[in-house]
């Protein structure tokens, strides 16, 4: 015990103040936003060899995800020097490579063939290419120039991955900018959108009927639970996207509107 309080106190060495409350930090969820070379790293880490040391958490309890295998090697390295022994059983590792094995070991019931494959970004663009007029395309698939815009096609359907969106839910999001839109640019705006999210249906459809999958669905299909957007960490503002590009991020400023009891279709 004596011990154990001793190790918890070398770990907290050096710390400043918002980075010792971190690691200390008790029950429930705690967000930070903090800025690049800030800590991060630092804090995560100690407060892993943290709970192990005060005996808060088994290391098999402990699950520390990230976005690159860089940052994941990079954490995995750090844990080892704080926590020299037993930290094997800390799962550590990037979100794509966790939600790959989820995704593995409950393929069946996720409805996907065990032996499904993930395609890489270049087999999808063949993928997307090869079946482009199964697609309910016209604004994206002009006829001069069919393929022009499948890179940012697959673009968007990666955004709507990353944030969580299924094509249900991409689709009734479009349907109430429809509703909404009051002149021409809105309209068209929303008219993109609705064809992008039926494209999105039907190229989850086409991936799932071949048993396939792409590196988004890692995280989408993932039996993940999932933690309630923080409204921080949502733009405030919808931007206006020229004519013709592949809109962007407005998507989670029309979540976030939502949520704060906006307008909803
Ligand atoms: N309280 C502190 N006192 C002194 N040095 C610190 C402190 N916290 C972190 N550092 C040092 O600052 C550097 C950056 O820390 P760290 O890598 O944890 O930050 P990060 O936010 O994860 O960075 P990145 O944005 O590059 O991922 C490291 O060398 C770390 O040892
Ligand atoms: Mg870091």
């Amino acid at each position: 015990m004596a011990e154990g309080a001793r190790g918890a106190e070398r770990i907290l060495e050096g710390l400043n103040a918002p980075q010792a409350a971190a690691v200390t930090h008790e029950t429930g969820p705690l967000l930070i936003i903090a800025g690049a070379g800030t800590g991060k790293t630092t804090v995560i880490t100690r407060r892993i060899a943290y709970l192990i040391a005060t005996r808060a958490a088994r290391p098999s309890e402990i699950l520390a995800l990230t976005f690159t295998d860089k940052a994941a090697a990079e954490m995995e390295e750090r844990v080892d020097t704080l926590v020299p022994y037993g930290y094997a059983d800390v799962q550590i590792a990037t979100f794509h490579a966790f939600g790959d094995r989820l995704i593995k070991e409950n393929a069946l019931e996720l409805g996907l063939t065990p032996d499904f494959r993930v395609l890489t970004r270049a087999e999808q663009i063949i993928f997307l290419r090869d079946h482009l007029f199964e697609f309910p395309l016209k604004h994206y698939r002009p006829l001069g120039d069919p393929t022009r815009h499948l890179q940012a096609i697959l673009g968007q359907f990666s955004r709507l991955k990353d944030e969580d969106v299924g094509p249900d839910e991409y689709l009734t999001l479009a349907e109430g900018l429809l509703a909404r839109a009051t002149d021409d640019e809105a309209r068209l705006h929303a008219e993109q959108h609705l064809e992008l999210a039926r494209t999105y249906a039907q190229y989850q459809t086409l991936m799932a009927r071949l048993g396939q999958i792409d590196f988004g669905d890692q995280i989408v299909e993932a039996p993940l639970p999932h933690p309630p957007a923080h409204p921080a960490a949502l733009p405030g503002a919808v931007p206006v996207h020229p004519g013709g590009r592949v809109p962007g991020h407005e998507l989670r400023a029309v979540r976030a509107g939502q949520a704060a009891g906006g307008p909803s279709s």
